[in-house]
C-alpha cells in the first residue's frame, strides 16, 4: 500500500560530523531517523533539540524523531516546532496518547506510536485509526547494532491485516536489526518502512547500502504481493 522507504538512523553515524553524515545519504533517501533517548525510558542518552534544530538547517531531508523517553507530551512538541516532521513515541508512558497525537497533528506534523519487542499490536490497537507510522521495533529499543528479532515480524502482518480490514493508512516501520539479511522478511511481512543504522553508516558507500537495501524491500514487497502473502 506504500512504497518502501529507508531511513537511514543517525544513531550509527560520527555525530562529530554529522552533517557531512547526513550529505553522504541524501541522494539515496528521502528521510532521516533521529533517535531520542533520556537515559530514563532506556538505559542510553543520545541527542535532544540542539541536534534537532542543527539537523534542521543542514538538510532538506525528512527528520523521523523517534523519542525513546519518559516524557513524550513535554518534548515531542518542541521538536516539531524545531523542525521535527515526524515524532514517533512509545505510548505506554503517556496519560493521555491519543490527546498526543491530536496535538501534534494540529502542529502539522505526522505521528507514530512504537512498540517494544513485548508489546502487542493489541496495546495500541485505540490508536491505530489516528496515526501515520506504526513502529514495530524489532530489537529492544537503546542501543544501535543489535540483532534482528525475527520474532517480532507476525507483529507486523497483524497491523498490516488490521489496516487493511478498518481502511487505515499509516505506514508500517520496523527498526533494529536491518540489513541486507533482514529487510527482506521484514518486507513480506507487510513493512514498508526501514530503519537502518548500522548497515547504512557502517558501509563505505552509505548511499548504495541504502539503495541496495530497497532494491531488497521492493523486491520482497512485489513478490510478498504476488504470491498472496504480506499485506
Ligand atoms: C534502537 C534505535 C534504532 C537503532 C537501529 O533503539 O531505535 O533506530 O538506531 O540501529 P541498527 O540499525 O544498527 O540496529
Ligand atoms: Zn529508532
Amino acid at each position: 500500500m506504500h512504497e518502501p522507504r529507508i531511513a537511514p538512523s543517525i544513531l550509527a553515524a560520527d555525530f562529530a560530523r554529522l552533517g557531512a553524515e547526513v550529505e553522504d545519504v541524501a541522494p539515496a533517501v528521502d528521510t532521516v531517523h533521529v533517535d531520542v533517548m533520556d537515559g530514563h525510558y532506556v538505559p542510553n542518552i543520545t541527542l535532544g533539540h540542539p541536534v534537532v534544530a542543527s539537523l534542521r538547517k543542514a538538510t532538506e531531508l525528512e527528520l523521523d524523531c523517534h523519542l525513546m523517553i519518559t516524557d513524550p507530551s513535554t518534548y515531542a512538541p518542541q521538536l516539531v516546532e524545531l523542525g521535527a516532521d515526524s515524532v514517533t513515541f512509545h505510548p505506554e508512558v503517556d496519560d493521555d496518547p491519543l490527546t498526543l497525537v491530536h496535538t501534534l497533528h494540529e502542529q502539522g506534523a505526522r505521528v507514530g506510536v512504537a512498540i517494544k519487542p513485548a508489546h502487542p499490536v493489541s496495546m495500541v490497537e485505540e490508536l491505530l485509526a489516528h496515526i501515520d507510522l506504526l513502529l514495530v521495533m524489532t530489537v529492544e529499543p537503546g542501543f544501535g547494532g543489535q540483532a534482528f528479532r525475527e520474532e517480532c515480524l507476525p507483529k507486523v502482518s497483524q497491523a498490516a491485516a488490521w489496516r487493511a480490514a478498518n481502511a487505515a493508512t499509516f505506514r508500517i516501520q520496523v527498526d533494529g536489526g536491518i540489513a541486507d539479511a533482514t529487510v527482506a522478511a521484514a518486507a513480506r511481512a507487510g513493512a514498508d518502512t526501514f530503519v537502518a543504522g548500522s548497515s547504512v553508516f557502517g558501509a563505505d558507500d552509505r548511499a548504495a547500502a541504502a539503495r541496495d537495501l530497497l532494491e531488497r524491500a521492493r523486491a520482497a514487497s512485489v513478490d510478498a504481493t504476488s504470491t498472496g502473502g504480506g499485506a
